[in-house]
């Protein structure tokens, strides 16, 4: 699958060298820093140097495409936690150490394909103090070497995947909701008019259910937050 590399010092987005050169389709660029890295709903996505920015396209059309950013999220969990790391995943494409972000997946559609980012905070040794982020390395206290890092990584990206395309998301569903953060808890879903429930798990579709006071309600979007006390 992951068969062409192109790693890059600086650029302003990976997702913009992907759209922009006519790469084939699972060609991975990767970054050690970026310019105008950017995040879901037109946030900023902080790329400085130390963490690994990567972006490759997929051909449009396989089944179960919408739960793409949530099957990436959960094979980035799976591989740190094959590296001793205890992640969580928080609904629909973060993945959560110690209560802060370490990886944002980033899904843009485009006619044909669509480009998948990955943002992985590595080797950080600090973040800006308005940022909910934390690095592997200022978890672990030890610097971990990119490219290994990438290899291992691309690795779990391609099983999950592979289970997506040839199964379906149903192959994984499970995996999901057992990484999942906030599960059995009180939560506020941002639609962005504010949903508060019990977060029950994940829908077929890769949905998130809720049970609120409607009874149980599915959601395709959304800011999950825990519900204040
Ligand atoms: C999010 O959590 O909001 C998603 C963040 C996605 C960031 C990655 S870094 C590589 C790729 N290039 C970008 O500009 N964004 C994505």
């Amino acid at each position: 699958m992951f068969e062409n590399l192109l790693w890059l010092e600086e650029v302003n987005s990976t997702q913009e060298v992907v759209k922009s050169r006519n790469l084939p389709a699972w060609t991975v660029v990767v970054a050690n820093r970026q310019r105008l890295g950017r995040g879901r709903l037109g946030r900023p996505w902080h790329s400085a140097e130390g963490g690994i920015y990567l972006s490759f396209s997929v051909p449009r059309g396989f089944r179960d495409e919408c739960t793409l950013p949530l099957v990436v999220a959960c094979a980035v969990a799976d591989y740190l936690a094959e590296l001793g790391f205890r992640p969580a995943l928080k609904w629909v494409n973060d993945v959560y150490i110690k209560g802060r972000k370490v990886c944002g997946v980033l899904t843009e559609g485009l006619k044909d394909r669509l480009i998948v980012g990955v943002g992985i905070n590595l080797n950080q040794e600090a973040f800006p103090p308005n940022l909910e982020a934390i690095s592997l390395k200022m978890v672990s206290g030890q610097s971990l070497c990119p490219l290994d890092f990438l290899a291992g990584l691309l690795e779990q990206m391609e099983k999950g995947l592979k289970e997506l395309f040839l199964v379906g998301f149903s192959a994984l569903k499970e995996r999901i909701e057992d990484r999942l953060l906030f599960k059995d808890s009180e939560v506020v879903l941002y639609t962005p008019a504010p949903v508060a429930g019990l977060l029950q798990g994940i829908g077929k579709d890769g949905s998130l259910l809720l049970l609120t006071q409607e009874g149980l309600r599915a959601f395709s979007v959304g800011e999950l937050t825990l519900r204040p006390r």
